[in-house]
């Protein structure tokens, strides 16, 4: 049994209306297509004051055997996993659904076998390598909770996110390929595990084949593990649907990251039906979706969303530049890839190779582009559609964040319009609204923009919504429900039109969205404060071509700092040593003073406006502590 496909915009407007009108009914018609171990009484309950969000609360249920088991009897010898390593003259490696049931099954038993329980948390630290994919659906299958951590966080980053989960188990590789570069992982999870010695095994793939250093005790091969194992039978663990899934580490506008929680349940249903109504997937299409699984991209659209659909999915190990920027266009030709899902700032980049690349490249095979991360502009999105969807192939702007599990903001694709810069209209179930600083609701439309504008807000419950973040609840509802009573506040700013699509403006509190990813200003301060040169920083975004947005930092060094690009590098360096290369500055400005309050604080409206280059609308300055601070950090500009 399969859940109604959405097929035109009335049917659309049908879908949305009742799952608005009767969400229980909607949802319990679309949760029981799936394979249940026990069927669930209750659809939803919810609170949004006290957080406490349960959809399908009693059912019982594996998503591993939904995502394989049952497809089995039809589809065991269909292709599911297609991986194109770094290298493309290397071999392609392809699993067919009982293949990946089965690998999925023995490393499972390797879970087992060392220990590993039901509630566990299993850190994994991998390339984009298929015993990835299989790892996570093992940890999956055996009810342990995974929490996978992108490979270019630091060892600083891994030791924080593994004592924050108190991951008892890892699993990693030696090295991974990026391009003509191997990147070690192997010696990273070494340095991270110094100050964590709870952590009782780590299994170690061997892809790169760089020499590593085995603990004796503690670290195994994963190779040796499966050879033991041989052929395992590991039936699915009997999980209730609220028990947690996975936990992935994202920034917010404090310090520290925090674990965002899913569930079994609610999750696996919200994977499958956004990805098939979003991307209206055909069977036997291929789906390329480009993120890493790192990310909530990868998880929902690599692993999750596909294999619950039945579908096949593509990993690509390497760089869209490597061995050149056609890379992208080879993998469309070589696999005949349908549909292709990447983000704005890949597409921005290789705009700038011009479009010979595509001279003598086949994408034929495209039926669907899809977008995700950032807002695009139109440009891009227009680049997008003639160059690679050949002004051929719908293109969905999919609006979504770690928190929300799946889709929640887009077009479908080829049912309802696409829309240059516009994610357009929410999937059927999502509530979203526009608040004002005050949260009251803006509905009334701009004369001038012709748009409502306003902070975007969901007032109900949808299926793959987070739960809690991973071991302070407290910090769920201070991050997402107190700003606004009643309601999720997505951090992000939105217009509205009269036909209630949306276009994502980006985010309106201390959060960056630097080449799709998620930055927290304060984390960034706080690396930056830790180099001993350093009294005080403040970092802000700003515009920047490629990237969507980079990072500038303002800095107040200590007296004694003589060589200050030898500083700025040693900055950098830090940044780097703490949280990871994707966070390092675009842009350091050495200051003597920063613009602060009397009481204190920092004016970071007049930072942001001086790092935009908006130099005229600084607004008032007079209010400051000290004035003059602004007129030679304006002077100074890098
Ligand atoms: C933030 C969430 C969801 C997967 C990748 C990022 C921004 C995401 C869009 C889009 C405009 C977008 C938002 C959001 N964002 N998609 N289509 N248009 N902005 O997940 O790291 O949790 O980041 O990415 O600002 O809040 P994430």
């Amino acid at each position: 049994m399969k859940f109604h496909r959405i097929n035109s915009l009335e049917d659309y407007k049908a879908q949305y209306q009742r799952s608005v009108e009767n969400p229980e009914a909607f949802w319990d018609d679309i949760a029981k297509t799936f394979t249940w171990q026990k069927p669930y009484t209750k659809v939803l309950q919810w609170d949004f004051q006290h957080p406490s969000i349960q959809w399908f609360a009693d059912g019982e249920l594996n998503i591993t055997e939904n995502c394989l088991d049952r497809h089995l009897p039809h589809k065991a010898n269909q292709t599911a996993l297609v991986f194109e390593p770094n290298d493309p003259s290397q071999k392609v490696r392809t699993y067919t659904y009982a293949e990946l049931h089965q690998e999925v099954m023995n490393f499972s038993q390797v879970l087992l076998n060392q220990g590993v329980l039901k509630g566990d948390r299993v850190c994994i630290y991998m390339g984009m390598v298929p015993e990835l994919t299989i790892a996570v659906l093992a940890c999956a299958r055996i009810g342990a909770i995974h929490s996978v951590i992108f490979g270019g966080f630091s060892a600083q980053s891994i030791t924080d996110r593994i004592i924050d989960a108190q991951a008892e188990f890892v699993i990693t590789q030696d090295a991974a390929y990026r391009g003509n570069k191997i990147i070690p992982l192997k010696p990273v999870i070494d340095d991270a595990l110094l100050k964590c010695d709870f952590v009782q095994k780590v299994i170690v793939l061997t892809h790169a084949k760089e020499p590593v250093n085995m603990l004796k005790g503690r670290d195994i091969w994963w190779e040796e593990e499966m050879e033991l194992v041989g052929k395992a039978n590991v039936p699915p663990a009997i999980m209730n649907a609220e028990d947690p899934l996975f936990i992935l580490y994202t920034s917010g506008s404090t310090g520290k990251p925090k674990g965002v929680v899913h569930t079994c349940g609610g999750y696996m249903v919200w994977a499958n039906y956004t990805f098939e109504q979003v991307f209206q997937y055909q069977e036997n299409e291929l789906h390329f979706c480009t993120a890493d699984i790192g990310w909530i991209t990868g998880h929902s659209y690599i692993v999750y969303g596909p294999l619950l659909a039945g579908a096949k999915t593509l990993m690509f190990e390497g760089i869209p530049t490597y061995p050149d920027a056609g890379r992208f266009w080879d993998i469309v030709e070589k696999h005949n890839v349908n549909i292709l899902y990447t983000a704005p700032t890949a597409i921005r980049s290789l705009m700038t190779f011009g479009t010979g690349v595509f001279e003598g490249r086949d994408l034929s095979s495209l039926r669907v582009l899809g977008t995700v991360g950032e807002p695009i502009n139109e440009e891009a999105w227009n680049w997008y559609d003639e160059n690679v969807g050949k002004k051929n192939c719908p293109i969905v702007d999919t609006w979504w964040q770690t928190e929300t599990g799946g889709v929640m903001i887009s077009n479908l694709a080829g049912i309802t319009p696409s829309r240059p810069a516009w994610a357009t209209l929410p999937l059927p179930g999502i509530q979203p609204l526009l608040v004002d600083e005050k949260g009251i609701e803006n509905t009334e439309i701009n004369a001038e923009t012709g748009f409502v504008h306003g902070n975007l807000c969901i007032k109900f419950p949808w299926p793959g919504m987070l739960r809690t973040t991973y071991g302070d609840h407290h910090r769920c509802y201070t991050n997402y429900f107190a700003t606004y009573e009643n309601l999720y506040f997505t951090g992000d700013g939105a217009y509205r039109d009269s036909e209630g699509n949306y276009r994502i403006t980006g985010r309106v509190d201390d959060v960056l969205n630097v080449s799709g990813h998620r930055i927290g200003t304060a984390e960034v301060e706080n690396a930056i404060n830790m180099h001993v040169g350093v009294v005080e920083s403040a970092v802000v975004g700003y515009p920047h071509d490629i990237k969507g947005q980079g990072i500038y930092a303002f800095v107040i060094c200590t007296d004694h700092t003589h060589d200050k690009d030898l500083i700025k590098r040693d900055i950098n360096e830090t940044i780097s040593r703490l949280i990871g290369p994707i966070a390092k500055a675009d842009k350091i400005q050495i200051v003597s003073g920063l613009p602060k309050t009397r009481s204190g604080k920092i004016m970071r409206r007049i930072l942001r406006k001086i790092a935009e280059g908006e130099l005229q609308s600084l607004g008032d300055t007079s209010t400051l502590l000290d004035p003059g601070v602004v007129e030679e950090i304006v002077k100074f500009r890098v």
